[in-house]
């Protein structure tokens, strides 16, 4: 039997490490959790995806008494980036979560949907999206989403 190793690198920062850029990015972040609608389970998050001409789109995750039909902060903030801006790549982007009267200690990250989502957008504009994951005392920075879902379903096996 062989093993496959596969290594996943993570920039572990503070706040005033990040680039000024990114740091507008996370900002965004933590302010759209306050347009969440999270009656069910009390977690606001807020993203906020910067396309590469330097534009932002925001979301939060939008929930329903129907479960399954709620979307999360990453989706909203992407489809209405590409619903807007179909040819323009997404770049980078940032997540908070606010939950409790604070916001997470800890880095936030996506869930497996919103991965395999913006992995299309990498795959689609071949641009590799900065995965900014925002915690009050740690912060999280991936080089794209694909390293975020090893083993990839990306389309091309349909090829
Ligand atoms: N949620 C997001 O919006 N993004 C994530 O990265 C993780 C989870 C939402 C979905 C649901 O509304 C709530 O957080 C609890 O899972």
């Amino acid at each position: 039997m062989k093993e496959l190793q596969i290594q996943l690198n993570v920039s572990v920062l503070t706040l005033d490490e990040l680039s000024a850029a990114d740091r507008e990015l996370v900002e965004r972040a933590k302010g759209m959790t306050r347009t969440s609608y999270s009656p069910y389970s009390h977690f606001s998050v807020g993203a906020a995806l910067r396309l590469a001409d330097n534009r932002i789109f925001c979301g939060s995750n939008q929930e329903n008494a129907a479960f399954p039909i709620g979307m999360c902060a990453e989706r909203t903030a992407f489809f209405y980036a590409q619903a807007t801006a179909p040819d323009t790549a997404p770049v980078a982007i940032a997540i908070a979560a606010f939950t409790g009267g604070s916001f997470l200690k800890q880095p936030i990250s996506p869930c497996g949907a919103c991965r395999q989502a913006l992995l299309e957008a990498e795959t689609r504009y071949k641009q590799p999206i900065r995965v900014i994951l925002y915690g009050e005392e740690t912060i999280y920075v991936v080089d794209s989403m694909r390293s975020l879902l090893p083993l990839t379903f990306d389309g091309s096996e349909m090829e």
